[in-house]
């Protein structure tokens, strides 16, 4: 049997993501029309034997319960949120809960980081990993070698796929081949953290009766259970034969800012042709609006027949869209309301928010720049005929005039 867990972190982390954090744990804000967890929960479902899908997180359980037991009785999975009392660092959650994880005595453990999106290959990384007969395999892409260092970058044998070589977020270049945040492991995975908690702890019984310190000043202030899988396992057990690494040929991207969450949103609408189609709104029939290219429509969101929207545009429960809107390269959320004529380009409009007649809300849809999306928080209204272009709207304020590249306190 085969488990997965799914670190999603918790409130002091997603700092970068807000002003949307503030409203709903990152974890949870849709991408595609879906949490963003739900697209690796509903990857899982490809794995064979799969007994339980854990998610660890030190969010408040509350957050999570309806989304939890909604998606364990649509998977037929049970899916648990376990809750950690504090950060204990990647390793150091899934250690925590080893008994739990266990319980159903799982050959395998798949670790996925939630903020990440990929295709997510895990039936291919169970299979290369059974071969290779490692303690654990890395789902690992080429990247520009520029945007390496933001990652763990790492080395690995061309012929063997043994990890020779790890280091994370290195200042000088190692390798444009980067840890994914995608695991797999067999139950020797708490041994090893375990041994690194262990080694840790001695060391501090040692510097309280002597004067000898050989460990860095970062790791030296660590408590004994924060583990973190990437440093503290990966980097000094790489080239022991004990991790290997499965190469990811399709799309990979990290999920920190909003900005990426509409890059991200994208690449799973274009992912929905082949696995969810139903999910895609067709534009066919003589009341729908037209529709170009992905665009994900929520069954209670209203859209006038004169609208055009799309592509890469979603759509969550309850909008309404106005004659003559027009949306391209979009997020609206709940509640929001876009009138006549309006323009959403490059933009995540946030709950409950209004747009007014003929204004236009957009951006260069340079997802990389911070103000390359524009951001409306929750409840922002901008009135009619305002241009708010390149900016960052924090919640509850109204726009009567135009802004352009200013964030909005
Ligand atoms: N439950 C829990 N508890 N989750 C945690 C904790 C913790 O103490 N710390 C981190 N996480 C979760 C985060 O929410 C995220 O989903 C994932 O674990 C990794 O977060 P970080 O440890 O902050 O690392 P990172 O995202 O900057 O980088 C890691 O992932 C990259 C891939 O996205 C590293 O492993 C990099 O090497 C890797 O390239």
């Amino acid at each position: 049997r085969v488990v997965a867990v799914i670190m999603v972190g918790g409130p002091t982390k997603g700092t970068r993501f807000r002003p949307l954090s503030l409203n709903i744990p990152k974890p949870l804000f849709p991408l595609a029309g879906q949490p963003m967890v739900h697209h690796p929960i509903s990857a899982c479902k490809k794995i064979p034997n799969l007994a339980q899908i854990f998610l660890i997180g030190f969010y408040d359980e509350r957050e999570f319960a309806l989304y939890v037991s909604s998606i364990s009785n649509e998977l037929r999975v049970p899916v648990r949120y376990l809750r950690e009392d504090k950060p204990h660092g990647s390793a150091g959650g899934l250690y925590n809960f080893r008994d739990l994880i266990m319980e159903d005595s799982p050959s395998h453990i798949f670790l996925l980081n939630c903020d990440v999106c990929c295709s997510f290959p895990l039936p291919e990384m169970l299979e290369s990993h059974r071969r290779y007969g490692g303690m654990g395999t890395i789902l690992v892409i080429k990247v520009s070698a520029e945007s390496a260092n933001q990652f763990g970058e790492l080395v690995a044998d061309p012929a063997t796929n043994e990890l020779l070589h790890y280091t994370e977020k290195p200042e000088t270049f190692v390798s444009d081949r980067i840890n994914c945040g995608v695991y797999i492991f067999t139950p020797d995975i708490f041994t090893a953290i375990q041994g690194v908690s262990t080694q840790r702890k001695d060391r501090a019984n040692l510097r309280r009766l002597s004067s000898f310190d050989a460990i860095d000043s970062a790791t030296r202030n660590l408590p004994a259970d924060f583990v973190r899988l990437d440093q503290d396992i990966l980097s000094p057990l790489a080239g022991k034969k004990q991790f290997y690494t499965y190469e990811s040929m399709d799309f990979w991207e990290q999920i920190k800012t909003p900005g990426m969450s509409l890059k991200c949103s994208a690449l799973y609408l274009a992912q929905f042709r082949f696995t969810s189609p139903h999910l895609l709104a067709s534009g066919d029939g003589t009341k729908s609006a037209a529709i170009s290219g992905d665009v994900y429509i929520h069954p209670s969101a209203k859209v006038h027949p004169t609208a055009k929207i799309g592509p890469n545009v979603s759509i969550s429960a309850n909008a309404r869209i106005g004659a003559g809107a027009r949306l391209i390269s979009c997020i609206i959320l709940d509640d929001v309301e876009i009138k006549e004529n309006a323009v959403v380009i490059h933009a995540i409009v946030g709950w409950k928010s209004s747009i007014g007649r003929w204004s236009r809300v957009q951006a260069s849809g340079d997802y990389n720049a911070k103000l390359g999306v524009t951001i409306l928080g929750e409840s922002v209204s901008v009135e009619d005929e305002v241009v708010v272009v390149n900016s960052i709207v924090l919640p509850n304020k109204t726009l009567n005039v135009s802004v352009q590249e200013e964030i909005i306190l």
